[in-house]
């Protein structure tokens, strides 16, 4: 993989030298690119304009969300995608357009619909009976009408971990397809004159590689939106195909150019709507790890060595699994070099802790790198997405600070958590 490296064999972030940012906030700390934030932003959008289709790239928040990012996010001219009070609360205190915002969530709460009708967002995708039973109900009380998505599940089984698959029938997410359900959800929706069916959506997976179930899953929501046609008169404006495209986290990985994504679906939506004679729809997408997963890279300061013999060495990290849970959680795989050793020979195996109190607190297990010692800066990649997003307080360290790098310059965007702060919500117990 392509790494920037001046001539003292110290890595580069933008143009920076990543110990200069370590030196300025300390570790572990996330850092962004965010020339990459945007030219992966500018990838799906450019692609969908330069083939004239009408079309909404929507970050899905939950992949990264703080105010910094979602003001970078409203730049590009992205829509957003929230999942919940906080993703808002987060969206409107970066003053997003309330009207390119969608809602997620397949328990949303009262409060949440609440709060996504009062603020008027853009739309709300709909995932069960129960949410129709109260946003119905809450539409009528304020006397208020919304757009809404049907989500349903096409029973795709796209190639990823179980976890991150979301697509097949078997699924917490969405309206079956082919029990009814779908269709009766969406009776329900269409004969209701407080909420506006402007189209389907289904979201396949995450770290999906292959077109292939983007198109199926493509194919068998027109062969329903056909149907509803004839049966219904009803005509989607919208088809929402979600998230999931993959990005490399390793040289194992080997994804698509995020143009060719877009212009996988773009295809399909076209030779479908043709060959149903079906007007074109608007073509929404859901991008998340895709925007933003390999614009971060995770800097961390190295600490104890410790060798078992004929065994293995593990090098310890000051963070881990508290900044990054994906390999403890999926057995995600990264890349990792010594930031302050780019010139140095890869010499020596190596497998790196974290320093939680639990075993299973690794970030890299059997990797080659050059002779660690301790205060060396270790640079991990492609930690953007689902990292500050899933970071959490075990152990009770604090969260790690987020810094972008543009036009030569860094900035402090999220602030290091302290260990006074984590103490900030309790209370003294006096029975
Ligand atoms: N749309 C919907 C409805 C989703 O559920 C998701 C992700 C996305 C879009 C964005 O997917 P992306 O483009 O980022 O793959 N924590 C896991 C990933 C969970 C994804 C959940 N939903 C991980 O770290 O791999």
């Amino acid at each position: 993989m392509n790494r920037e490296v001046n001539d003292q064999g110290r890595l580069l972030i933008g143009g920076i030298p990543a110990h200069e940012i370590a030196d300025a906030y300390g570790t572990p700390v996330y850092v962004y690119d965010v020339e990459r934030i945007r030219h992966n932003a500018r990838a799906f959008v450019r692609t969908f304009k330069e083939h004239g289709v009408p079309a909404q790239v929507a970050y899905a928040s939950k992949a990264f969300s703080s105010i910094a990012m979602l003001q970078v996010a409203k730049e590009e001219g992205l829509s957003l995608d929230v999942v919940s009070e906080g993703e808002l609360h987060t969206a409107l205190q970066a003053e997003f357009p309330v009207e390119k915002i969608h809602m997620h969530g397949n328990n949303k709460s009262l409060t949440e619909l609440e709060m996504a009708v009062e603020n008027n967002i853009g739309c709300i995708v709909v995932d069960n009976f129960y949410e129709i039973a109260l946003l119905t109900d809450l539409l009528a009380e304020k006397d208020s009408s919304m757009d809404v998505l049907l989500r349903v599940t096409p029973g795709i089984e796209a190639h990823t971990h179980d976890y991150i698959l979301t697509g097949q029938e078997d699924s917490k997410f969405g309206f079956d397809l082919s029990s009814g359900q779908a269709e009766k959800a969406f009776q329900l929706l269409h004969s209701n004159e407080r909420t506006h069916v402007k189209g389907l959506h289904c979201h396949i997976g995450s770290q999906i590689f292959e077109t292939s179930g983007f198109t199926l899953a493509t194919s068998k929501l027109f062969e329903t939106m056909k149907d509803w046609r004839e049966r219904f008169s009803f005509i989607a404006e919208v088809l929402n195909l979600g998230g999931g495209f993959g990005i490399q986290y390793t040289e194992e990985d080997d994804p698509l150019d995020l143009d060719q994504y877009a212009l996988a679906l773009i295809d399909e939506v076209k030779h479908q709507s043709e060959e149903l004679s079906y007007p074109l729809p608007e073509i929404w997408i859901e991008p998340g790890r895709a925007i933003v997963g390999d614009a971060g890279i995770t800097l961390y300061q190295m600490g104890s060595i410790k060798e078992i013999p004929g065994v293995r060495t593990y090098a310890s990290v000051d963070g881990g699994m508290t900044d990054n849970i994906r390999p403890a959680l999926y057995q995600a795989k990264y890349d990792a070099v010594l930031a302050n050793k780019m010139h140095e020979p890869e010499i020596n195996e190596y497998s790196i802790a974290g320093k939680c109190c639990e075993s299973g607190d690794m970030l890299l297990w059997d990797v080659m790198l050059p002779k660690i010692e301790p205060n060396d800066l270790m640079a991990v990649f492609s930690t953007g997405a689902y990292g500050y997003a899933m970071a959490n307080n075990y152990n009770r360290f604090g969260k790690s600070a987020v810094v972008f790098v543009e036009n030569g310059k860094h900035q402090l965007v999220v602030r290091r958590e302290s260990y006074k702060e984590i103490t900030r919500l309790d209370l003294s117990y006096n029975p």
